[in-house]
């Protein structure tokens, strides 16, 4: 990996205090995302554990789907949105999982290709809760999950007891 490049990259992601509510310290990755090299830079360092691997790659609802794009022309791939509950047209398969306060569930159409292998993308790794739903999904559906890549990890939080092994490129 370019560590220079991806130093730069972290640099840009800001800390927002008390976002969206008090006591919350929120990552906003948008000056990232705005950077040529800095996207770039991420977009290969994702995805370079898993060269050649996987067949499409799961961007998730919202933030994951502006990663998982970039992952899917770098890579070649096609792009299966996971996204949240009541967006998708077509027939879906659901999983809920628990948020701090009440319940999410997250949802994709159910036309994928059994043995399909997909690596999942998001931009945080927080509690796992997300990224567990959203591998408990895609083994419903009968892909083969590959691997899981995020920029950020909030070690804190100990997603990985949720989560499983996770690739992160800036542990936080
Ligand atoms: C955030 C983040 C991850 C999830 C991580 O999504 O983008 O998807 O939370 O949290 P977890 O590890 O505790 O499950 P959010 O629901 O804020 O959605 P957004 O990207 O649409 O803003």
């Amino acid at each position: 990996p370019d560590t220079a490049a991806l130093a730069r990259a972290e640099s840009l992601i800001r800390t927002i205090p008390d976002y969206p509510s008090p006591g919350i310290q929120f990552r906003d990755i948008t000056p990232l995302l705005a950077d040529a090299a800095a996207l770039r830079a991420v977009t290969r360092a994702l995805i370079e554990p898993f060269a050649a691997a996987f067949d499409v790659v799961g961007g998730i609802e919202a933030r994951g789907f502006l990663l998982a794009g970039a992952i899917a022309a770098e890579a070649g791939v096609g792009l299966v949105p996971i996204r949240k509950a009541g967006k998708l047209p077509r027939p879906a398969a659901s999983v809920s999982y628990a948020l701090e306060y009440g319940e999410a569930a997250i949802e994709a159409h159910d036309d994928l290709a059994p043995g399909t292998r997909i690596l999942l993308v998001d931009d945080v790794l927080a509690t796992g809760g997300t990224i567990a739903a959203a591998r408990e999904l895609m083994t419903t559906l009968g892909a083969e999950v590959v691997g899981t890549t995020v920029l950020m990890e909030l070690e804190a939080l100990n997603g990985r007891a949720l989560a499983g092994d996770v690739h992160a490129l800036f542990v936080i």
